[in-house]
């Protein structure tokens, strides 16, 4: 089979993976100081986010006019919460660097969802996205978008899996999966495909099988992240463990 276009970083644990994600997203942040940046949340890019403010304390790469644009947020949780998107983004990135508060841009999960998936659609089309970063759930989501979502998605309110809830329970949410909202609203995979630069990080060996499919499997919505197959930037880093299954 044909290899895709895609860039296969393999390294040897999760802080090699943060350096090495780190690198490409400051590059973009360097090249161009009025970037639009996609974020992404979870535990993945958690060390990641602190080397970018490391580099902004310490080298004073500015974000003053940089705009970024998050994946996704729970349904029903307002951005005060805890455990929703917006509040994770300010605490592990957004109250470390200079970015200005209107430049930043959370899907919001509480209110009337479809005016909400509209208005993030519309800001979106206003402003292509330079660089989407993202993880990869063990059921090979991207974003929400949960195996079974088309490929010509956009901004959509989604159930989630219960492996998703789960998953996140375990790391979030003090391991209650009662407290874990059954919904969420989530970039689609079209507009994660017209980022005109893609960045996946994956580590630990339950990301194994969705990173197989990803670079060396047939492209199926039965795992979302394989559409990035038809994405002609994209850059993969993985540890050992996510690199595990592969074979070529
Ligand atoms: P994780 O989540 O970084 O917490 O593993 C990744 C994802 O669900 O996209």
């Amino acid at each position: 089979m044909e290899g895709h276009k895609m860039k296969l970083i393999i390294v040897e644990n999760y802080e090699e993976a943060s350096i090495e994600a780190a690198k490409v997203m400051l590059e973009v942040v360097k090249n161009n100081p009025t970037a639009n940046l996609g974020l992404a949340t979870g535990s993945t890019p958690i060390r990641m986010y602190e080397l970018m403010i490391e580099d902004h304390k310490k080298n004073g790469t500015s974000y003053k006019d940089i705009k970024s644009f998050n994946l996704d947020e729970y349904f029903g949780l307002e951005a005060t919460h805890p455990q929703s998107y917006h509040y994770f983004m300010n605490k592990h990135l957004f109250s470390g660097i200079d970015i200005n508060p209107e430049n930043v841009h959370v899907p919001n999960g509480a209110g009337d969802i479809q005016v909400s998936c509209d208005d993030y659609n519309k800001l979106l089309a206003e402003n292509p996205i330079d660089i989407q970063l993202l993880g990869i759930g063990s059921n090979g989501h991207i974003g929400f978008n949960e195996p079974g979502t088309s490929f010509d998605s956009v901004t959509h309110m989604i159930e989630l899996k219960e492996s998703t809830r789960q998953d996140n329970a375990r790391l979030f949410f003090d391991g209650k999966i009662d407290e874990v909202p059954t919904h969420a609203i989530t970039m689609g995979i079209l507009n994660i495909l017209q980022a005109k630069k893609v960045l996946l990080v994956a580590c630990g060996e339950n990301k194994a099988q969705p990173i197989k499919v990803l670079v060396e499997g047939e492209k199926t919505t039965d795992v979302p992240a394989s559409a990035l197959q038809d994405h002609n930037d994209v850059v993969v880093i993985v540890d050992k463990a996510a690199a595990s299954l592969l074979t070529k």
